[in-house]
């Protein structure tokens, strides 16, 4: 069978996004399946290429027992857009940006909004945590866990397995 890849992006690669992948991997992993899975994360912005994520973030992952290992990198929107079936972004501006450098039509239809996958209807972004203090760390990380348990749903909904 065919891998299900997402790509999670945030705006600089280093909070939300590494989380994301994290907890997603973390699911799949306890779920069995994660060889059916590629997931990867990126950042609009490449003002933190080469870093990994924010010491804040890990301290506060590392708790749940998600240990964040990415290496913050750009969106490639040539090799992106088409590498990948679910291009995942965190807030409305992450949004718009991916619209922008989406090549086409069918790169458009990749990308949603991490949000759109949480039943609890309490959350419409995952809000940027980085100019914030331990709350916003920890409030990404009750949101990308409700949000990841309904990506993952909605992806076997449509796979069957
Ligand atoms: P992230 O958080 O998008 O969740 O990785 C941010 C990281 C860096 C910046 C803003 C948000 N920044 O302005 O450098």
């Amino acid at each position: 069978m065919d891998k299900t890849r997402i790509l999670f992006v945030c705006l600089g690669n280093i909070c939300r996004s590494p989380s994301a992948e994290a907890v997603m991997k973390s699911l799949v992993q306890k779920e069995g399946i994660a060889d059916f899975f590629e997931i990867d994360s990126a950042g609009i912005i490449d003002a933190h290429e080469g870093e990994p994520a924010d010491a804040r973030m890990k301290r506060h992952a590392i708790i749940r027992g998600y240990q964040l290992t990415s290496i913050s990198r750009p969106v490639n929107a040539a090799h992106d857009f088409r590498h990948f079936d679910m291009i995942i972004g965190m807030d409305d501006q992450n949004i718009s940006d991916l619209m922008r450098l989406a090549p086409d039509e069918t790169a458009k239809k990749k990308i949603f909004k991490m949000t759109d996958f949480s039943h609890s209807g309490h959350y419409g972004i995952v809000p940027d945590p980085y100019y914030g203090g331990d709350q916003g760390f920890e409030m990404v990380l009750d949101i990308l866990e409700e949000a990841c348990e309904g990506l993952l749903h909605h992806i076997k909904n449509q796979h069957k397995y």
